[in-house]
């Protein structure tokens, strides 16, 4: 916990430090966090400028009390809303009213339109004393709340009605042009993403949650900065809502899915930029040197493989990424993706890699290095000899492809890889629980990815559809 409050302090820091004039911060945390999160933000920001705890109720109740669950239920996260200074962009939100405050409020129904109205009193309270004007309302003298050209532009409008002759006139307030109630801090009208809208990123929050918050604390043109984007709910919202924004994480999986959930929105690729991720050789021994999960799963990610799920560290049995074609009369072939990025490579990886194909029984096997392969390398692949069964020619069934080459598109033999299947939106089977399924990105594929693959979203529509 401690170096990741002190993590947090630096960032908190720093999103101060960027953040304008009239900006605000909203910090979503659990509950075990938010206490001493909160100690950290007062810090830097300053304990004045905290304006709410919003508690934010993600479901309704946890039903686990028969699986021996001892404790209450743990329905709700906290938000936190700091501003920076003593003026900040705040536009007022609203909630529909509750149905019973209408029913008893709002008991009018206008028969020619079925608008509903409530009626609400015309006469000035404090009479002369508090300047109202005296004067005669269908018959009726009183002090009145509106000056008498107002009275008769709201009668004109047909705003005030007399129940009988010698009431008192009542102004006519219609339901449908009331905002709702102001919003509080109880957050319990939107629920934690699910079905369609899940992408599958194990912590996504809802898009109703974000759009909710940036509408309440930005205006259009303005900038929204998430610096733990995740799978981009934050940019999509700030997206839609027209704000500019800038989406932070440190991995490439969530960067690539929120490219293609803009391109779900159709957001042209060159209207933003992607900024850290390896472009040329030295970015990617950057990478190596900095993170080698993240070198491998960028690699296997720009071969076009479908990736392990990052999170999985070590699941992969040496396997970072597949690539799955369609084979002719034997099926679908899969292609073994392992990538390497230290700078001593071995003949001792290559024939691990072969003994991985053999074991998955797969077709073939590329090992991706960032340094050059050796003699021995080279040789141990070439006897592995080709595919036998192949529908697309002689196959070599293991091939070594350096970083450097694979950037200069000076790719292995390979059997044509399917673009990616256009396929319609279907209703969702629901199966095991939100979790999506992700499919071959290929029509009439046989296999499907294990539970927990990424599939490239440069090949996968379905996570911006629905999936099968
Ligand atoms: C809770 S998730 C955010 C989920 C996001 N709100 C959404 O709806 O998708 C946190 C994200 O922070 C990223 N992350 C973790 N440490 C980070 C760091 N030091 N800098 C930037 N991003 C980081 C993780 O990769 C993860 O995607």
């Amino acid at each position: 916990m401690m170096a990741y409050l002190a993590m947090m302090a630096a960032r908190f820091i720093e999103l101060r430090r960027v953040l304008k004039p009239t900006g605000s911060l909203y910090l979503h945390c659990d509950p075990t966090a938010s206490h001493y999160l909160k100690v950290i933000v007062d810090a830097a920001f300053g304990p004045t400028n905290y304006r709410s705890e919003i508690s934010w109720r993600r479901q309704s109740a946890h039903n686990d009390a028969k699986q021996g669950r001892r404790q209450y239920g743990n329905v709700r996260d906290v938000i936190f809303f700091y501003s920076r200074g003593d003026e900040w962009t705040w536009n007022p939100q609203y909630t529909p009213y509750d149905p019973e405050y209408v029913e008893a409020f709002y008991k009018h129904v206008e028969s020619e339109t079925g608008r509903r109205y409530r009626l609400s009193d015309l006469t000035g309270p404090g009479g002369a004393a508090k300047g109202n004007p005296r004067y005669k309302v269908f018959g009726v003298e009183r002090y009145w709340r509106f000056s008498k050209e107002r009275m008769n532009a709201l009668i004109a409008e047909g705003r005030v009605v007399q129940l009988n002759p010698g009431n008192v006139p009542a102004q006519k307030r219609y339901l449908d042009e009331m905002p709702g109630v102001a919003l509080q801090n109880d957050w319990g009208d939107i629920r934690a993403a699910a079905g369609r809208e899940r992408l599958g990123y194990p912590t996504q929050k809802p898009l109703a949650l974000l759009e909710r918050i940036i509408k309440a604390s930005s205006d259009e043109g303005q900038v929204v900065l998430d610096p733990f984007c995740g799978c981009g709910t934050t940019v999509e919202a700030a997206q839609k809502l027209k704000r500019q924004w800038i989406g932070i994480d440190v991995t490439h999986y969530a960067v690539t899915l929120i490219e293609n959930r803009l391109k779900g929105l159709r957001v042209a690729a060159n209207s933003y930029q992607v900024v850290g991720r390896p472009a040329d050789f030295a970015g990617a021994c950057e990478l190596a040197r900095r993170d080698k999960h993240q070198f491998q799963w960028w690699a296997a990610w720009y071969l076009g493989s479908h990736t392990y799920r990052e999170e999985k560290r070590g699941a992969d049995r040496g396997i970072d990424g597949n690539i799955f074609y369609p084979n002719g009369p034997y099926g679908t072939g899969r292609i073994i993706t392992s990538v390497k990025g230290g700078e001593n490579v071995g003949v001792a990886m290559v024939r691990d890699l072969r003994g991985v194909i053999e074991r998955e029984e797969a077709q073939m096997g590329i090992l991706v290095t960032l340094t050059e392969p050796t003699g021995p390398m080279l040789a141990e692949c070439a006897s592995a000899g080709f595919v036998t069964k192949s529908a697309h020619g002689r196959m070599p069934r293991l091939q070594i492809l350096t970083i450097a080459d694979m950037l200069d598109g000076r790719l292995p033999k390979l059997p044509p890889i399917p673009e990616r299947a256009e396929t319609k939106a279907k209703p969702r089977r629901k199966k095991d629980g939100d979790q999506i399924e992700l499919l071959l990105p290929f029509e009439g594929a046989a296999i499907k990815p294990a539970k927990g693959d990424f599939v490239d979203p440069r090949f996968d529509s379905r996570l911006f559809q629905s999936a099968e």
